[in-house]
């Protein structure tokens, strides 16, 4: 691949996704791209940058994007958020009138495991506390990868991945097993939605939430690229709700209507109002 080819393929996927790829990252390239030039009958990368430049190929400029995302997830990552939210959704609970629902958005939510999370979360305290069992909560997961949200509606997961982050106790509760696989129960899965969304978009559409989880992905953008992103999911959020980054993410110094949890590492609330838990 020429140097050429290579700015031009990160140029289209920069611009798709806001995912930035360095130089060093060629082997990237070569890897996950291997299946699309076999598929499209192409010889290497340079050929498909040129078949780029045809018109008519935005699906396929699509399709290279959604391969070069990274779609590591677990259930519970980083365990701190969500006993966070175990505080934060009694509290929200407390503070809504009967009958609204309580909105979660896992925003680039991957293969559904940050929403599946939530959802027995919300479980486990309507398990606690009747009144809390009384409240509609609905978890929408949202990426721009097609093919990881298959598999969030899906539900399905292998041993490996509910090997990594959730206790067997959870695990026999909440899912059922499906030869060697492991199936989320249903009433798990009712509070979950999943959408084709990209964050670079109009996120109006999706409405206003109490919690939104966007973590893990802030991570692949550019400081510009996360400044527009935090401030649009700013607009998205109630303002005694919250946004949860992930561990290596932060809003400091680009959105300032956020402000973080005093306490909490990535954690934010909405300038004074605050969050629901704000000391
Ligand atoms: C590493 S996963 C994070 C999954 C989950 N949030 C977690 O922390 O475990 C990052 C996800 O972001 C998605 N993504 C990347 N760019 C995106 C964009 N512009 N809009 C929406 N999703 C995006 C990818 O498809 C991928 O599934």
């Amino acid at each position: 691949m020429t140097p050429a080819t290579f700015q031009a393929l990160v140029g289209m996927v920069k611009q798709r996704s806001g995912g930035v790829i360095n130089p060093d990252q060629g082997y990237m390239l070569e890897t996950r791209l291997a299946p699309l030039l076999k598929r499209e009958g192409l010889p290497g990368l340079d050929a498909l940058a040129q078949r780029l430049q045809r018109p008519g190929s935005e699906s396929l400029a699509q399709e290279m994007t959604e391969l070069l995302t990274t779609n590591e997830s677990s259930f519970f990552r980083d365990g701190r958020p969500f006993e966070h939210l175990r505080a934060l959704l009694p509290a929200l609970h407390r503070a809504r009138p009967a009958g609204q629902p309580l909105r979660v958005w896992s925003a680039a939510c991957s293969t559904g495991q940050e929403a599946y999370s939530i959802s027995i979360l919300a479980s486990e305290l309507a398990e606690a506390d009747a009144s809390f069992a009384a409240r509609r909560v609905e978890i929408i997961g949202t990426d721009i990868t097609a093919a990881v949200l298959e598999r969030a509606r899906a539900g399905v997961f292998t041993q490996f991945e509910v090997q990594r982050g959730l206790p067997i106790r959870t695990l026999m509760k909440r899912f059922s097993q499906d030869g060697t696989r492991w199936r989320v129960n249903p009433d798990i899965a009712a509070r979950c939605r999943f959408e084709k969304l990209n964050l670079l978009g109009d996120l109006r559409a999706v409405g206003r939430f109490d919690v939104i989880f966007c973590r893990n992905v802030l991570i692949y953008f550019d400081v510009p690229t996360k400044a527009r992103v935090l401030a649009a999911l700013a607009e998205r959020l109630n303002p005694d709700g919250a946004l949860y980054l992930g561990a290596a993410e932060t809003a400091m110094g680009m959105a300032t209507r956020l402000t973080p949890l005093p306490g909490e590492r990535g954690v934010y609330a909405l300038g004074e109002e605050g969050a629901s838990l704000r000391a």
